[in-house]
């Protein structure tokens, strides 16, 4: 399958990515991960990347066309992809075209997470973030907990969740000490700020709902409740997936 992921910031793209990803084998591109990546590493690209990034506009076309170009090539990415995060321009939506068609493939469906904009904040004030997995958490909504183990704080450790909860929490003790020993903290993103997330309401209001009419016109569009909780969220996705 090939999938694009479109929504607000916080709408829970990354969130439900994961488990699109694993139900149908497909490579995950975030164009935001892999911009966040080349800022950490200060490549010439990130150099260029921060400063839109930091404000919460949109980084130019030209520079996440050349990125998706590059990574989609990756020969885990032959059988399928979920582009999340991009397109987010109608310029990029028709390269897409473009290079798919190159390819002699195209887009299978887009999910449109909807939502309303008064839920965001918190979602994204709150989300927490295992920098080696690319695990997101949020203190409310999605608090990586351990059983027994609550005294534990999210920022002072940053221990995630079990990725096998039928594990005994005896099993599971040895393996919670040693992150906290390794000590990788979960971080928060730079851009997640009430007054970054404003702007980069805007940039999506103003530049990437009319992708979605692109798409709508196509009739390759699904919309999803992505005000719902996020299991529910999970099985609308699969719903509209095996449809
Ligand atoms: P990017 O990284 O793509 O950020 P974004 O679009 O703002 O989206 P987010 O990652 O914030 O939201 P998400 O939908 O993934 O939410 P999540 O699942 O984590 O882009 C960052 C920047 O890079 C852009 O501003 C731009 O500068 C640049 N950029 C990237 N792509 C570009 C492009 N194509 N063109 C130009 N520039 C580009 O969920 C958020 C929180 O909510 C988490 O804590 C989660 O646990 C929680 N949560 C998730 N789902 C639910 C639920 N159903 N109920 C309750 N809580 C939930
Ligand atoms: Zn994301
Ligand atoms: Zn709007």
């Amino acid at each position: 399958k090939r999938l694009i992921l479109i929504g607000p910031p916080g709408s829970g793209k990354g969130t439900q990515s994961p488990m699109i990803k694993d139900d149908y084998c497909l490579c995950h591109l975030a164009t935001g991960d892999m911009l966040r990546a080349a800022v950490a590493a200060k490549t010439p690209l990130g150099i260029k990347a921060k400063e839109a990034m930091d404000k919460g506009e949109l980084v130019s076309d030209d520079l996440v066309v050349g990125i998706m170009d590059e990574a989609m090539k990756k020969p885990s990415c032959q059988k399928g992809f979920i582009l999340d995060g991009f397109p987010r321009t109608v310029v990029q939506a028709q390269k897409l075209d473009e290079m798919l068609e190159k390819q002699g493939t195209k887009i299978d469906k887009v999910l449109n997470f909807a939502i309303d904009d008064s839920i965001l904040e918190e979602r994204i004030t709150g989300r927490w973030i295992h920098p080696s997995s690319g695990r997101t958490y949020h203190t409310k909504f999605a608090p990586p907990k351990v059983p027994g183990l609550d005294d534990v704080g999210i920022c002072k450790t940053g221990f995630f969740r079990p990725m096998r909860p039928w594990l005994s929490w005896q099993r599971w003790r040895p393996w919670v000490l040693s992150v906290q020993v390794t000590g990788e903290p979960l971080i928060q993103r730079k851009d997640d700020t009430p007054a970054v997330l404003k702007s980069r309401l805007e940039a999506f209001h103003r530049q990437t709902e009319p992708v979605i009419d692109y798409y709508g016109s196509k009739g390759i569009l699904a919309n999803l409740p992505a005000e719902k909780p996020p299991k529910e969220v999970t099985s609308e996705v699969q719903k509209v997936l095996s449809s």
